[in-house]
């Protein structure tokens, strides 16, 4: 049996299915006859396509497969176009799916595919990675990379309804799955105390990938989101709390090379800087820090970096201006004021940034 959890956006809403060995797609009866397009990189392909298409061509759905190569670099307007053609040479309409099998990279490409062929067709979400899951699949952001940044075209749009097959994680690698615990742990921070500690109480069986738990935590994980982007579709306010740990994250991820570290192990360590922030600014206690801090540990993740890093301030304050998010180079934080509790906006002056970076760096 799966859990769902739905997303509340009136005529955009959504049903998101969490379980293990899901029977069939949620409304694949409003697919029946029509046509849909598999889209799959060369890791996930292999795992799962031919079952996916196979359980798809069984409900009547006329489906084919399409193939990307792994690896962020795919998430490029070269790639969009590749999958345009397809999507043409298929004679895809406007009532065809386009089906995003894999993990944030695929569901990131497609969607924008999807959201921009023939202004817009429809797509499943079918996330293969635990950061998918929880984050990148639900709430309708897609996008791809210029040489310049990340995620700088894209679009806002939803999907018609999500997958999350928990089997499908078992093969992915460790640090893969880890990465994803990451932005567990910030749904704890950020809304939820008892799911926070929930974690700490059973990070071991999290660990070990028991599908009982990971369906209670992937389904706490995506109501929160959808409750979240139900309040502000468009992050034009409220949304930017799931910004939480992100800012200097994205920029260890920019400064250090996208590929250094995994989005989920460069948020690990903006969430330990930034609940030390929160203690120095916001009246956050360090002992709720510390456990952020355990917690991430006790995953596997990094919590800082090494005493030599200091010197790289400048370049990481660059970037963190030059995020798409920063109004007028004021850099804004989210920030805790306990456990499943933040606030957005916050401006730390400058010094303390810097001051807070260097405890960071031990
Ligand atoms: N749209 C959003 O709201 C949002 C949010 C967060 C991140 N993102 C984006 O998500 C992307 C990162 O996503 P990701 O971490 O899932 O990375 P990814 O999609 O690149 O997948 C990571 C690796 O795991 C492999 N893989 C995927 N599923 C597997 C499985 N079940 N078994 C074995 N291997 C598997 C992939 O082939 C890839 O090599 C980034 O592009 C990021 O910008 C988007």
């Amino acid at each position: 049996m799966a859990t769902k959890v739905q997303v509340k956006l009136g005529e955009r809403a959504y049903s998101i299915a969490i379980g293990c060995a899901l029977p069939s797609l949620v409304s694949v009866e409003n697919a029946q006859g029509h046509r849909a397009m598999i889209v799959s990189d060369s890791t996930v392909d292999p795992l799962y396509g031919a079952a996916c298409q196979n359980r798809l061509e069984a409900r009547g759905v006329v489906c084919q497969r399409v193939i990307v190569p792994a690896g962020e670099a795919t998430k490029s307007l070269q790639w969009v176009e590749f999958l345009y053609s397809k999507a043409a040479e298929a004679g895809l309409d406007r009532s065809s799916i386009l089906v995003a099998l894999g993990g944030g990279m695929v569901g990131d490409l497609v969607g924008f595919v999807a959201a921009t062929y023939l202004r817009g067709i429809r797509f499943v979400q079918m996330p293969t990675t635990l950061l998918a899951m929880v984050d990148s699949s639900v709430g309708g952001k897609t996008g791809i990379n210029l040489s310049q940044g990340k995620n700088l075209v894209g679009a806002f749009y939803q999907p018609m309804e999500v997958e999350a097959d928990l089997d499908r994680l078992q093969t992915l690698p460790r640090r893969e799955y880890v990465s994803g615990l990451a932005e567990i742990v910030k749904y704890g921070v950020i809304w939820d105390a008892s799911l926070f500690h929930l974690l700490e109480k059973h990070a071991d069986e999290l660990l070990a990938r028991d599908p009982v738990l990971l369906e209670k935590v992937v389904a706490r994980c995506c109501e929160i989101k959808a409750e979240v982007v139900a309040i502000d579709e468009r992050e034009i306010g409220p949304r930017a709390i799931l910004n939480f740990g992100h800012t200097l994250g994205h920029a260890l991820e920019k400064v250090d090379g996208y590929g250094q570290w995994l989005h989920g192990e460069a948020v690990a360590i903006g969430m330990c800087y930034a609940a030390r922030l929160s203690v120095a600014v916001e009246g956050f206690a360090a002992e709720e820090a510390d456990r952020i801090r355990n917690l991430l540990l006790k995953f596997g993740l990094p919590v800082g970096v090494s005493g030599d890093r200091r010197a790289s301030w400048p370049l990481l304050r660059q970037a963190m201006g030059a995020d798409k998010k920063t109004v007028r180079n004021r850099l804004r934080f989210v920030l805790a004021k306990k456990l499943g509790s933040v606030v957005i906006g916050c401006e730390p002056g400058d010094d303390k940034l810097e001051e807070i970076w260097n405890v960071c760096c031990q």
